[in-house]
């Protein structure tokens, strides 16, 4: 044990430390409670009685010097940190005004579609972000095992109890409690248990609409969807719907909008097509009318459901989703003036 607590001195002062990261490892090879050393006084404690004094000296020096060695670099590493040119810090600068905060751009752009809405006699409602699977899934015509309750990976909490994937569970809320003329704008956060990237996260802001009346109908559901986009991109957009599918519309839409980046003339962002998509939209299946007890003889009605963070990065240019939540107050403060 002598001759390796020696040895290991020496190996000890070969090491150059010229980092951060080499000071880091420095410790967890050597210090930490895990490391070398430590593993030499486990060692101690069952060697000859004889032997201990010498030992236990030699012991202490190694760790003695290991310890100086350690200090000795973070002060050196410290200092040459602070001799750099670009970190030198004037302190004779004045200070930097305190940024006093500000609406995250998220609720910008939803209170922008809101208000929207309002001026069009929708009212404001909202539901509970735990959801059962009837008013998430079987409410809005998922069947029980029907492969496009896959569209959206559902986190579940229990059997039938999950985060709701989307706002349309707030649709179902709204027609068991009310019956028609239902006008409705409802905003929320939902989950999907996706991976997490520049343009996909496990949680997101989705905006649900609905207009249930008597003889509603697709007309309707495109004159409201265009002025709504006219108002909040500007008059001279463009619009398109392309047919799609959702369990609880038919028939159902995507309504793209006209790329406010290259107006049309293709660029990254709308992938050179010129078109963006927007939301999700379509008549109200009559089969989910009459689920929620609504006659759908009698009345008739639209939905859409568009997601926040989208259109917000259209409006504010933003690249990466996840910087919405970083709370990065650099980010954050471009939006003191909206
Ligand atoms: N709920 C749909 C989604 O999350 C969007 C949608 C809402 C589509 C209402 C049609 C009508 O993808």
């Amino acid at each position: 044990m002598k001759a390796k607590l020696q040895e290991l001195i020496e190996e000890m002062k070969n090491v150059v430390i010229y980092s951060n990261d080499d000071i880091e490892n420095f410790r967890l090879k050597y210090l930490s409670k895990k490391g070398v050393i430590n593993d030499f006084v486990s060692q101690f404690r069952d060697i000859d009685p004889s032997q201990k004094k010498e030992i236990g000296q030699l012991l202490n020096t190694v760790k003695q010097f290991a310890q100086n060695k350690w200090e000795e670099a973070c002060l050196n590493i410290s200092s040459k940190s602070l001799n750099n040119e670009s970190e030198k810090i004037d302190f004779t600068l004045p200070s930097e005004p305190d940024f006093s905060g500000s609406r995250h751009p998220l609720s910008i752009i939803e209170n922008r579609i809101i208000g929207i809405f309002r001026q069009l006699g929708f009212v404001l409602h909202e539901g509970p972000e735990i959801e059962d699977d009837w008013h998430n899934f079987s409410a809005l015509n998922f069947p029980k095992n029907h492969p496009a309750r896959d569209m959206q990976d559902t986190f579940f909490i229990a059997e039938e109890i999950a985060l709701r994937t989307h706002t349309s569970s707030v649709q179902v809320r709204l027609m068991e409690k009310q019956s028609p003329p239902i006008r409705a704008i409802m905003p929320g956060r939902v989950y999907r248990n996706e991976a997490v990237s520049a343009r996909a996260n496990c949680f997101f802001h989705q905006i649900e609409g609905i207009y249930i009346d008597k003889k509603v109908s697709f007309k309707d559901l495109k004159q409201t969807l265009y002025i709504f986009v006219q108002q909040l991109f500007g008059e001279k957009i463009q619009v398109r719907f392309r047919p799609s599918y959702f369990p609880f519309t038919e028939p159902s839409a995507e309504m793209d909008i006209s790329c406010q980046l290259c107006h049309g003339e293709g660029c990254n962002v709308c992938k050179h097509s010129g078109w963006l998509e927007i939301l999700g939209c379509g008549m109200i299946d009559p089969n989910v009318l009459k689920m929620n007890g609504i006659n759908p003889d009698e009345y008739s009605g639209f939905a859409f459901g568009m997601g926040v963070e989208r259109i917000a990065m259209l409006q504010f240019d933003v690249k990466d989703l996840r910087t919405y939540f970083n709370n990065d107050s650099r980010f954050l403060s471009q939006f003191k003036n909206y």
